[in-house]
């Protein structure tokens, strides 16, 4: 290589040696080298001697290129020296002794000293730094965006501007229906006013608020979160966002609920099988006396009367009747049995009645499910008292009953869908209480889910109730499966 090569015949090409004192260089944040046509460093300035190398004049640039940019390195520099300018190109650096220096270079082709040649001066911007910050902003941002608590994040002004995967499985709602919107699209309504601007009141200030919340999903289905909002401050110490964490807690809140509604019936339970006993056992005696004095006397008055009483002893004991159901029944004997048979015939007693004239009945059976220990007549009374329910839910003149089995490692399941008038929110809690009904009397006493829940807990099973206003409800019935052999006692 020679220098008549490179001469330069440009007028205007800066002549740097000529007109200005390079020391002014060392005023750059950047690094500054000058060239020879051979990579040989003729000049460097004081920031790029000290971060590359003491020794770094006189010696060759390309040997500080790490490998892999070498190609790019020849590349730029001679298009520099063809066209007179290069920038903007990212390459590595790498000092003896020290860390790897990425830089972005600029490269601009100039009159060598002798004014007869080319040198090129190349400014080298240092962004390590911020290739280091961004790739821990990087790792920060795939920590949230895969973390598994439902994540958001809303501008100082309160409307959502992120929401990680697991948020939007949480609620239901997709990224672009939230971006952009108020956080109360999944509010459910039942914090007041006051409860939210207390909130608000706090994270503003810059401190962490924890708490427990009722959010809705999509769906419109209530879900219970552990919340903490934390504010998002900038260096200035201004509160530019705000991140909020969810938990959810729906699935605790509903064990709670059961734990705290199975000790309820519980108490009942000895109550109610206190009062079967007690009335019972009158109740058996006027019944077979009414019956003596039917059978006894010609006063057709009295043999109407009696029949009136007759019927109304019979209303008495299907209570009586009942409440024993509930109360650990323990003349029954447990069969194994398969519980899609059980669903068939609960089915079968109830479709062909009045009700269920405009009823669509579906039936989506998972087969082979393992045999599940259980007292048949009672499990299928349990059915039959919700397909009645869900029959009664259905006002309109058509309807669909859901009626599907399934199993998972533990349990089978009987899960049974109506699109009737579903349950309000406040009244969900009630439903299994004894003697609670939302029907006209004579139509219902109330005991039905009563009654079946404390069957069903007596197979060591389950009843749960999801329900929508207006859409219809789902009950979801568990038994345990248990090991055959271990079992037959
Ligand atoms: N599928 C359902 N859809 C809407 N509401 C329901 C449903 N199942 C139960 N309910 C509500 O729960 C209440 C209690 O049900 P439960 O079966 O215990 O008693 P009942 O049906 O009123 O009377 P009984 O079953 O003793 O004849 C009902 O009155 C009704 O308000
Ligand atoms: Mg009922």
């Amino acid at each position: 290589m020679t220098r008549n090569t490179n001469k330069v015949t440009d007028d205007s090409e800066v002549s740097l040696y000529t007109t200005v004192n390079p020391d002014i260089l060392d005023a750059s944040p950047d690094l500054v080298f000058i060239i020879e046509p051979d990579d040989t460093i003729t000049y460097a300035n004081k920031i790029a001697v000290r971060k590359l190398d003491s020794k770094v004049v006189g010696a060759n640039l390309r040997s500080y290129i790490t490998g892999e940019f070498e190609p790019v390195y020849d590349k730029v520099r001679n298009i520099t020296f063809k066209n007179g300018y290069y920038g903007d190109v990212e390459m590595q650096l790498q000092p003896p002794g020290k860390n790897i220096i990425i830089g972005v270079f600029y490269l601009t082709r100039i009159a060598a000293r002798d004014g007869e040649s080319s040198s090129i001066i190349i400014f080298i911007r240092d962004i390590t730094e911020q290739r280091r910050t961004e790739m821990q902003l990087l790792r920060f941002a795939n920590a949230i965006h895969y973390a598994v608590n439902p994540l958001q994040i809303t501008d100082a002004g309160g409307k959502i501007i992120y929401v990680n995967p697991a948020y939007e499985r949480a609620f239901g709602f997709s990224k672009d229906e939230l971006i952009g919107q108020d956080p109360n699209i999944v509010s459910s309504g039942k914090h007041s006013k006051r409860f939210w601007q207390n909130v608000w009141q706090s994270i503003s200030q810059g401190t962490i608020w924890k708490g427990e919340i009722v959010n809705r999903n999509k769906k419109g289905e209530l879900i219970y979160i552990e919340l903490i909002i934390s504010p998002i401050i900038d260096p200035s110490g201004r509160v530019v966002g705000y991140l909020g964490s969810h938990r959810d807690i729906t699935e605790k809140r509903h064990l709670e609920e059961q734990l705290i509604r199975s000790q309820k019936m519980e108490n009942i339970g000895t109550l109610a099988a206190g009062i079967a006993h007690e009335v019972g056992n009158p109740l058996t005696s006027i019944s077979s006396l009414v019956q003596v004095i039917q059978r006894t006397t010609d006063d057709t008055f009295a043999k109407d009367k009696l029949e009136l009483v007759k019927n109304q002893i019979n209303r008495i004991a299907k209570i009586i009747r009942e409440l024993v159901d509930f109360s650990r029944p323990s003349h029954y004997e447990e069969k194994w049995v398969d519980l899609n048979k059980m669903i068939k015939e609960a089915m079968n007693i109830t479709r062909y009645g009045r009700k269920a004239r405009h009823v669509n009945f579906k039936l989506e059976i998972q087969e082979n499910l393992p045999p599940i220990l259980v007292v048949p007549d009672q499990l299928i009374q349990v059915f039959i008292n919700i397909i009645i329910n869900a029959l009664d839910a259905i006002e309109s003149d058509s309807g669909v009953i859901t009626i599907e089995s399934r199993r998972d490692a533990k349990n089978v399941y009987c899960v049974i869908k109506d699109t009737g008038k579903g349950i309000h929110e406040d009244e969900i809690d009630k439903i299994f209480d004894p003697f609670y009904t939302t029907k006209k009397v004579g139509q219902g006493t109330g005991l039905g889910l009563w009654v079946s829940y404390g069957i069903i807990k007596n197979f060591g099973g389950n009843i749960s109730v999801d329900s929508v206003l207006k859409r219809g409800t789902t009950v979801t019935i568990s038994l345990p499966i248990k090991q055959r052999d271990t079992e037959t006692s």
